[in-house]
């Protein structure tokens, strides 16, 4: 039997010929094996670039990872045995090594064969240490990370001996993973293993101590191209999909409710500027928040209704009604109409006061006589005619009738402009000329632009249908639907490929900030994190580095920056994790790479790419990365918080019904497949133009199409 010094002898490739901090040159030994080793104890192929060389001290040994391998002339070579002092040595090629010290291997238990890994050195070698190849035991423990917290099998290390790479989910998630590399190189598919094979193995555990099999784990994946639709279909933990068109049984509607937008998303949204209009839109934030927190008492619609109506009529009035441009026609037939049907509602409302009551039957019965001697019917279309100043002076004259009857007082005080109280985003535009109409001063004259975009967005069935679905949405029902209630998690994929472009920034702030603030004050609330993974692929496109001066402050994409930058840097606190992916690491934002603590890079060719991930990782491994460029797809570089040292991973295979569908276009598939002579492009159109099959319309004729359909 031998020994362990014996045996470590036996393993001897070389010697350390020069020390830097981050770098150590070996001179291999003349009979150091070249291909195949089998001083190892096994036959180990004789480790190439990234694998691993031990060098034995005092308290273990120093991992080391190869980074470079090389023949360089030597004066002198290094002979066995005695020199013989009558030869002169001529030049002689000598086989070298460049090394990098990455962890330190302990041996805590001599007899049993148990290692530990520690990431980075604590004593440095000298010159003439010996360099060994470690037993395939060592290796093992130095890519398997430290047994127990190694919970998840994401891959092998084909350099390791093909050893099983698990990682310990609190470290990968905990503190931000970054996925990066090339299209095609397989970061998708990381993405997707990464988390199924997480909620199985949550899964086996939990079965091991008799629990219901599903775990209490929670993934949001923010999915812009639409490939994890069916990636989930069969995970161990319940899979809700939801997108805009959503198909029954397969997809639920995607719903970020106006209301539950704070101040900065809409003030994004909205282009409102710093100076004039953005107080305005906070204060008629704050009132609608404020009328939908104390249930809007009766004499408060009113006052919205008047404020609101008047301002408009007060415009056209101005201006002299025969100035009334086509759309402006249209639009005061259409407020005739609404006025119609709310002053039905308010009239019968309980709590009015008689002489309010009185007045508004007085101005519906004007309402109803303008709006029937103005309008006519063609064809299914209503047309509008000229409107008379008298007209306008009539309403405005019965609409300040109203209002010498309320109470003046100003409802936009008091409450917080933020909170997700839930209001009607019709509402808005007509408040907020209400509230211009008040307040005057500069903003007011830019105020009927912003309102003209708001009125745009609600009239657009696809946005309507994302901002202000038709059914009453709350706060908790929108929570559950997102990070689900009760014991069970769950994977709520979202499919951004349809949400207009308009609103996919403000869309993907509004998730995700509304997910961290629930888990911090769930946090709060609890004094327990409810751990969270967020999933950006593609992150690049709503995360991606400021773009110079022309993006300005408010801008969507800013915002939407700034909501993950924060996530960045406080998630972790509250158990929100993030799994970022993307093929273009250069433009994405620095802050997020930054905060990322592990990552998982596949192949990644470009130049600049490549330097900036070299300059994210620590200095020494910066040789490591070279490899980079050409890694076969499924293969990655491990390396990080996850993991002690950083790994090459060949990843589990994931079956091809288990795969995003990155819909890689089958050219030769489909011209040589058989012909199909039904083929149209009857189908598309129709569904683009909102025609449905039977040839209706989809929306009501009355209501206006979208700017965009075609
Ligand atoms: N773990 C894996 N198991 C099985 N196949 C894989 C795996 N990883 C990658 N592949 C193969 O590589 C192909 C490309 O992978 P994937 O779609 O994940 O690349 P990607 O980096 O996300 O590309 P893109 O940037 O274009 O989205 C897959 O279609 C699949 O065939
Ligand atoms: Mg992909």
């Amino acid at each position: 039997m031998t020994t362990p010094v014996e045996h470590a002898g036996h393993r001897t490739v070389g010697t350390i010929a020069c020390v830097a901090p981050n770098e150590f040159t070996v001179m291999l030994d003349t009979d150091a094996p070249a291909s195949t080793a089998l001083n190892a104890g096994y036959p180990a192929p004789f480790p190439r670039i990234n694998g691993y060389v031990l060098v034995p001290n005092e308290v273990g040994s120093i991992v080391c990872l190869i980074a470079w391998l090389g023949i360089e002339n030597a004066p002198y070579p290094k002979r066995l045995g005695l020199k013989d002092f009558g030869l002169v040595d001529l030049p002689y090629p000598v086989r070298k090594m460049k090394v990098l010290p990455v962890a330190t291997l302990r041996r805590i238990d001599t007899d049993d064969a148990t290692w530990e890994v520690e990431r980075g050195v604590r004593l440095f070698p000298t010159v003439g240490d010996a360099v060994l190849l470690p037993t395939r035991e060592e290796l093992r423990h130095i890519v398997e990370g430290r047994g127990v917290d190694a919970r998840v099998q994401i891959g092998t290390a084909p350099l390791a001996g093909n050893a099983r790479i698990a990682v310990d989910p609190d470290k990968l998630f905990g503190r931000h993973l970054a996925v990066l590399g090339n299209t095609g190189s397989g970061k998708s598919c990381s993405v997707a293993g990464v988390i199924r094979w997480s909620l199985e193995a949550a899964a086996v555990e939990r079965e091991l101590q008799g629990r219901p099999k599903l775990p209490n784990a929670r993934f949001i994946v923010l999915d812009p191209n639409g490939e994890y639709s069916r990636t989930f279909a069969d995970a161990a933990c319940p899979t809700r999909l939801f997108r805009v068109e959503p198909e029954a049984g397969v997809s639920e509607a995607l719903v970020v409710p106006a209301w539950l937008w704070n101040t900065e998303e809409w003030t994004s949204f909205s282009r409102a500027q710093p100076g004039a209009q953005r107080p305005l839109l906070i204060q008629a934030l704050r009132g609608l928040r404020a009328g939908a927190a104390l249930m809007v008492p009766a004499t408060r619609q009113v006052r919205r209704f008047v404020v609101g109506h008047r301002l408009a009529f007060a415009q056209w009035q101005a201006a002299g009604a025969s100035t009334m441009q086509f759309a402006e026609k249209i639009g005061c037939g259409k407020r005739l109409e609404v006025m119609e049907v709310d002053l039905q509602a308010l009239i019968q409302a309980s709590g009015l006061e008689q002489g309010v009551t009185d007045a508004l039957t007085d101005l519906k019965a004007s309402v109803t006589a303008i709006y029937g001697k103005r309008s006519s019917l063609s064809k299914g279309v209503r047309y509008f005619n000229d409107f008379a100043d008298a007209d306008l002076v009539e309403l405005i004259g019965k609409l300040d009738k109203i209002s010498g009857f309320l109470p003046q007082q100003d409802e936009s005080k008091g409450e917080n402009a933020d909170r997700p109280l839930p209001f009607d985003a019709d509402h808005l535009p007509d408040y907020l000329e209400a509230v211009a109409g008040q307040e005057g001063g500069a903003g007011a004259q830019f105020v009927p632009y912003l309102c003209i975009r708001l009125r745009t967005m609600l009239s657009d069935p696809l946005l309507r249908s994302v901002v202000n679905p038709a059914g009453a949405v709350t706060l908790a029902g929108w929570l559950k639907d997102l990070l689900a209630d009760g014991a069970a998690g769950q994977v709520s994929v979202i499919d951004l490929s349809l949400v207009p472009s308009d609103v996919l920034h403000v869309v993907i702030a509004v998730l995700a900030r509304a997910t961290f603030e629930a888990l911090q004050r769930h946090r709060r609330i609890t004094k327990q994190a409810l751990p969270t993974v967020l999933v950006l692929e593609e992150a690049h496109t709503f995360v991606h580095r400021a773009r110079s001066e022309e993006e300005s402050l408010s801008s969507p994409e800013h915002m939407c920056r700034r909501t993950f930058e924060r996530i960045a840097r406080e998630g972790r606190k509250f158990g929100l994790g993030l799994l970022v992916s993307s093929q273009r690491p250069s433009e994405l934002s620095p802050t997020v790479l930054a905060q990322c603590n592990t990552f998982l890079l596949h192949r990644i060719v470009n130049d600049r790419d490549q330097e900036l991930v070299q300059r994210l990782v620590p200095d020494n491994l910066g040789g490591l990365l070279s490899e980079l460029p050409t890694l076969p797809t499924r293969h990655a570089i491990l390396l990080g918080w996850a993991t002690p040292v950083p790994v090459l991973v060949e990843m589990r295979d994931l079956p091809k019904d288990h795969r995003p569908d990155a819909g890689d276009p089958g050219f030769w598939q489909k011209w040589c497949e058989p012909d199909d002579p039904q083929f149209t492009w009857q189908p598309v159109a129709d569904a683009w133009q909102g025609i449905e099959p039977n040839g209706n319309t989809c929306q009501d004729t009355d209501s206006e199409p979208t700017p965009d359909a075609p």
